[in-house]
């Protein structure tokens, strides 16, 4: 069934690892990502955009999520991922989501703790957790390219989980959305996790835009029809350190898209003849699951912690 957060994060603050929060739309993705968790034995967060919720419908999602958890014999967290409002929100939480994003980010700091604290306010009320965001991440988040990346100043970050309540807190420490992520090296300011980690003891920090972006994955999609060029992630040390920090919730979307895509390509083009969905999409699902179960291993450190 559907469960919070609060546990899994205490446990992960405590263990010293980070739970996979995966992004879906649609019912294979979902299954991937169960089945990858149930195979290495590990909590993950499944969440969904506000596009992915309406491309998928908030019923079909919830009732799907809950169905495979069931069939699949996990527990899961259902999370709205950068939610933009309270009206967002609220559709979600009244479908049954079990975990909701308020993405404040972009506004002014006073303006991110007032629509935070409206939404905390309702979350709450219905039992639900809230992860809210301070600090801009470069790149295309909020649909817009930006080379400006605001990172998270650790003062503020005090001041808005203490006025807002909030349950856990996304914050910029130079990573980025999407398969773009650096032109030169990758850097994370670890030194500014630190500051935060200090101030804010045991509270769980969420790193969104954490996707490696496997070149092997991308050779494979661009050897059977793909074109992408200059893709690049953030290094998995990197990642496995925050992990092993204040970081509880690690989010990955373009690595799972990544990986169903070369999936795809591959079969289709290894099979000309073959038009069942089941077939490719199924093959689409079988890469999903396997990115899973890596990341536990090697990103998270989330392996038998349920
Ligand atoms: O952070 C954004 C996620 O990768 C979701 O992207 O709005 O295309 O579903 P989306
Ligand atoms: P990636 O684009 O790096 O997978 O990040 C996804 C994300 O942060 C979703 O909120
Ligand atoms: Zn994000
Ligand atoms: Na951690």
């Amino acid at each position: 069934g559907l469960i919070s957060t609060k546990e899994m994060f205490k446990k992960a603050y405590e263990g010293g690892y980070a739970i996979g929060a995966f992004n879906i739309s649609n019912l294979e993705q979902l299954q991937g990502v169960l089945k990858g968790a149930k195979a290495k034995n590990s909590y993950v967060m499944i969440q969904a955009s506000m596009s992915a919720v309406k491309y998928a419908g908030p019923h079909t999602l919830v009732e799907m999520v809950k169905a495979a958890s069931e069939e699949i014999g996990i527990d899961v967290a259902l999370h709205l991922d950068h939610g933009p409002n309270l009206e967002a929100v609220k559709t979600c939480i009244d479908a049954g989501f079990s975990s909701v994003m308020i993405d404040g980010s972009h506004y002014d700091f006073e303006e991110n703790v007032n629509i935070t604290k409206e939404v905390v306010d309702y979350a709450h009320s219905k039992g639900v957790v809230v992860e809210a965001e301070l600090g801009v991440l470069a790149g295309v988040e909020d649909e817009v390219s930006s080379d400006v990346h605001k990172y998270t100043k650790p003062a503020e970050a005090v001041e808005f989980v203490n006025r807002t309540g909030v349950d856990s807190l996304a914050i910029a420490i130079g990573t980025s959305h999407g398969a773009f992520k650096f032109k030169g090296e990758a850097n994370l300011r670890f030194d500014i996790l630190e500051e935060i980690q200090n101030k804010l003891p045991d509270f769980p920090i969420v790193l969104h835009g954490a996707s490696a972006v496997d070149q092997d994955t991308i050779a494979t999609c661009n050897e059977f029809g793909g074109n992408i060029a200059g893709a690049k992630g953030i290094p998995v040390d990197m990642l496995r350190k925050a992990s092993s920090m204040a970081v509880c919730k690690i989010n990955m979307d373009t690595d799972l898209r990544l990986a169903m895509t070369a999936a795809i390509r591959k079969f289709f083009a290894e099979n000309p003849k073959e038009f069942d969905p089941r077939k490719y999409i199924g093959a689409g699902r079988d890469a999903i699951q396997a990115v899973v179960e890596s990341k536990i291993d090697v990103v998270l450190g989330s392996a038998n912690s349920i």
